[in-house]
């Protein structure tokens, strides 16, 4: 399948929808693919030819020889999980460098002590904590809006020992009263000689790769190029209008990729909303329609809902519309990918919620995702007629079983959005498009 122009993929829910497959199907034929949120919290799980990965970092683009991947000045950007990735992608024979990779001079460095201020800050949270990948997000993006980040053209600078030292200095300070435990392990992370040996090394395989995308991504979207976004996280976990404080700290939509390309929404022509075929969650925050006994246990265990990055069971339950229609509106989401259909296939019930209640209000459309809204809002069910045959293994769209067509159309005559994408199974050949 062939996408022209500029496209973004993003995530509808709490992320792990199974975005990695479409940006991997879709980048086959992409000039540049963008990853433009997030860091090393996201796991996309690609699917193909040279194995199975789980990346973290480097966009999926990476397998097209003829692509530029590009990671851009919004990411957070972790130069030692970059490397691994580049590394394991090279044992496996895929091509990189800077031809095929462009790392943002913009794109801001986790450090370690972000890391250590991560984990810290969970500590300090408790009951409440926001249940991080602990990979440094938060404190980098804080760092970031604090104008203190030290960033990867940073990184070819002279005086990159320094900028880091000084930085290092006050940092230490900082977690130093973080750290109520007086926990070792901090003092290890912040070793003076290891953080400048690991940067070396890492500077060694970036180098090459650090430059300015800006200029190269509008010159290729004003020639008409195909222009792949890749989005991590989902909307519901955007640090504006996701669940907060139950959030990542960057913009997983729209917003997100404009603020890291310059491109407006007039300059896209698909933003596809990568939505499951039911709703999964890691880490803390409401879940309207989690299941938190039998039924769920059953998702999990058929969807194998276990978070790519973390291994952290993942919370499951029935695809949430009230969610995925605000998740439509605050996206500007026009085209839906449905995945993971064919885990519905094992279960004995299948619901849908259509809308909630709160305070004696019927809410279509969630109409904020405020916490607290959240957490009281009642989940209203549709029970839907479960199919007796599998979808797995099924070519052809129209020969799904009947009642499974009528869920994809329930959906999209819900929510008045094309499901253009349907997904039965993880492999890239196991998809519908109905795009004309
Ligand atoms: P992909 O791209 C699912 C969640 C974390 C936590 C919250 C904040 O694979 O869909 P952070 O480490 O970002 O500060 O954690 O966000 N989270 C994700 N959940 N998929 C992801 O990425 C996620 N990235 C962050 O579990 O609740
Ligand atoms: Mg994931």
């Amino acid at each position: 399948m062939k996408l022209k122009g500029t496209n973004i993929v993003i995530d509808t829910a709490w992320g792990d929808s199974g975005k990695g497959k479409f940006v991997d199907v879709f980048s086959h034929s992409a000039d540049l693919v963008v990853r433009f949120n997030g860091g090393a919290n996201a796991g996309h799980t690609v699917v193909n030819d040279y194995g199975e990965f789980k990346f973290h970092l480097i966009p999926t683009g990476i397998f097209n020889p003829n692509a530029l991947s590009i990671l851009a000045g919004s990411v957070a950007l972790s130069p030692l999980t970059l490397v691994s990735e580049i590394e394991e992608l090279r044992k496996k024979s895929v091509k990189i460098s800077e031809k095929n990779l462009l790392i943002s001079e913009y794109a801001h460095i986790i450090m370690p002590w972000h890391i250590a201020r991560d984990t810290l800050r969970e500590t300090a949270r408790g009951a409440s904590k926001v249940g991080t990948t602990g990979r440094g997000i938060g404190p980098l993006y804080a760092d970031r809006t604090e104008r203190i980040g030290v960033r990867m053209g940073d990184m070819l600078r002279e005086n990159f020992e320094e900028i880091i030292l000084r930085e290092l200095a006050w940092q230490k300070q900082l977690i130093s009263i973080m750290n109520v435990n007086n926990d070792d392990i901090y003092g290890e992370m912040l070793d003076k000689d290891k953080i400048l040996a690991d940067f070396r090394a890492a500077k060694e395989v970036l180098a090459p790769m650090i430059g300015n995308p800006l200029p190269i991504i509008w010159k290729a979207q004003k020639e008409g190029a195909n222009i792949l976004g890749e989005g991590a996280q989902g909307m519901l976990l955007d640090i504006d209008l996701g669940t907060y404080p139950y959030v990542t700290s960057s913009h997983p939509g729209i917003t997100g990729f404009s603020i890291a390309t310059g491109l407006q929404q007039n300059d896209i022509q698909r933003v596809i909303g990568v939505t499951k075929a039911y709703q999964t969650r890691v880490g803390s925050g409401p879940m309207p329609t989690e299941l938190t006994g039998k039924v769920g246990d059953k998702l999990r265990e058929l969807g194998n809902e276990y978070g790519a990055t973390t291994g952290r069971p993942r919370r499951c339950g029935w695809l949430d519309l009230p969610a995925l229609r605000y998740s439509l509106q605050i996206g500007g989401i026009n085209s839906i990918a449905l995945t993971k259909i064919d885990i519905l296939d094992g279960m004995d019930e299948i619901k849908i919620c259509t809308h909630y209640e709160h305070n004696s209000r019927r809410y279509d459309t969630l109409p904020t995702a405020d916490a607290e809204f959240m957490a009281e809002a009642k989940p209203i069910y549709k029970t839907m007629p479960r199919w007796q045959s599998p979808t797995e293994g099924i070519k052809n769209f129209i020969d799904f079983p009947k009642e499974a067509q009528k869920y994809v159309k329930f959906i999209e005559d819900s929510v008045g959005v094309k499901v253009e994408i349907i997904s039965n199974g993880p492999a890239r050949n196991e998809v519908f498009y109905r795009i004309e």
